[in-house]
């Protein structure tokens, strides 16, 4: 169904309306796939950006395992029908009753402290686990507003303290059988990933029982014309070479990890919102008003994000300058401002591109508003989520 059909059946559906299609994360995903090389690999789908079971299930059938980073989560993907082998748990501070869970369920986890460490040992023997590691402070990352500053956060465990948790699992008859770590995903200097794997990969050479390298996330997907291209190809087989570096190394094949979220699904959503008010400011600028706000989209007020919209009307109209806010009760809830666009009226339909990644998820029903109603399109099918 093209898009355009929405605006036709618009009164079928409620806007705002999140729009996922399916055929574009299978193309992301073969897209990703094809450039690694490295023989043994797992893709590993990070479940915080959609829990919802369809969208698991197209996951599932496309062979990718999951990344869970919540006991709920971990729920949704069983109930899905995920194996424990198809499970990476990665998160910040784990309790003993999870980690009880954990290990009766056999999931794979990656710890994120010594204390972490200490704790879960003492409820192991002759098992195995992942450690997160923390960047070098010699590597400087202009991290542009990202997601994860990690310099500011205790979380992950420092250089220094490696040769403790390797002690630890050696004491208590367990293994540290992967390093892993997670890159913010607004890092576009490929020469800056390099650094920093070829920092990741030294470290992982310490580590006499490695059977992974979970290299995480991090790749930009390209929001608007502007903006530069993260370049796909380079990463991903630099990390392949590294890995197959490191099987050469351990004589055994090494797996290469990786969890993307953005860049598997953020350019197969869009947001589509109705035009509920227009306010003439002069005789070139008008501001908009939509039937959506931060509480259905958060990535403008969080990260200052821009994403390209455009107008459903299919007859050609000129552009015009417009402020485009949502229409609630705060004063400063822009979206964008001087955003140019066809010239728009109330009733028509805006379409917001690129949402699906910290999309849906981030939204909360604030203030007083129910959350957007979501539809999966897999080829002439539409399911309502
Ligand atoms: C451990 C881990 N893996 C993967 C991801 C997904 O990252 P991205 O959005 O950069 O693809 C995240 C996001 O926060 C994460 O924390």
């Amino acid at each position: 169904m093209m898009l355009q059909d929405f605006k036709k059946n618009s009164q079928k559906f409620e806007t705002p309306l999140y729009i996922y299609d399916a055929d574009k994360i299978k193309e992301n995903f073969f897209a990703i796939s094809e450039l690694i090389t490295s023989t043994k690999n797992r893709i590993y789908f990070a479940v915080m950006c959609n829990s919802e079971t369809e969208i698991l299930k197209i996951i599932k059938s496309l062979g990718l395992g999951v990344q869970v980073n919540s006991e709920y989560e971990l729920d949704l993907v069983n109930e899905a029908g995920f194996n424990s082998s198809d499970i990476s748990f990665t998160t910040t501070w784990i309790s003993k009753e999870l980690m009880k869970r954990l290990i009766t369920e056999n999931i794979e986890v990656n710890l994120d402290s010594v204390e972490e460490v200490e704790k879960y040992c003492l409820l192991i023997t002759n098992k195995k686990f992942g450690i997160r590691i923390k960047i070098s402070e010699k590597i400087k990352i202009n991290s542009n507003g990202a997601t994860n500053l990690f310099s500011d956060s205790n979380v992950w465990i420092e250089e220094k303290d490696l040769k403790k948790v390797i002690e630890i699992a050696k004491k208590t008859g367990n293994k540290i059988n992967g390093v892993h770590w997670y890159f913010a995903s607004n890092v576009l200097d490929t020469e800056l990933f390099i650094e920093f794997w070829d920092f990741l990969t030294n470290i992982a050479l310490g580590f006499s029982d490695l059977e992974y390298i979970n290299f995480s996330s991090g790749f930009w997907i390209k929001y608007s014309e502007e903006d530069k291209d993260f370049d796909f190809e380079k990463v991903l087989k630099y990390y392949s070479y590294l890995t197959n570096k490191l099987s050469e190394i351990f004589k055994k094949e090494i797996i290469l990890k990786i969890e993307p979220w953005r860049s598997l699904l953020a350019d197969a959503g869009t947001l589509l919102v109705k035009v509920t008010n227009i306010k003439s400011l002069n005789s070139k600028k008008s501001e908009i008003s939509v039937n959506a706000g931060f509480w259905e989209l958060a990535r403008p007020k969080i990260y200052k994000s821009f994403h390209e919209i455009k107008n459903l009307e299919e007859t050609w109209k000129p552009k015009k300058i417009y402020d485009i806010r949502w229409n609630t009760a705060l004063q400063d809830d822009f979206l964008w401002r001087d955003v140019e666009l066809e010239v728009t009226d109330e009733g028509d339909y805006l379409l917001i591109e690129k949402v699906w990644a910290y999309g849906f998820v981030m939204a909360s029903g604030f203030p007083g508003k129910k959350l957007p109603m979501q539809i999966l399109v897999n080829g002439n099918e539409i399911k309502i989520l």
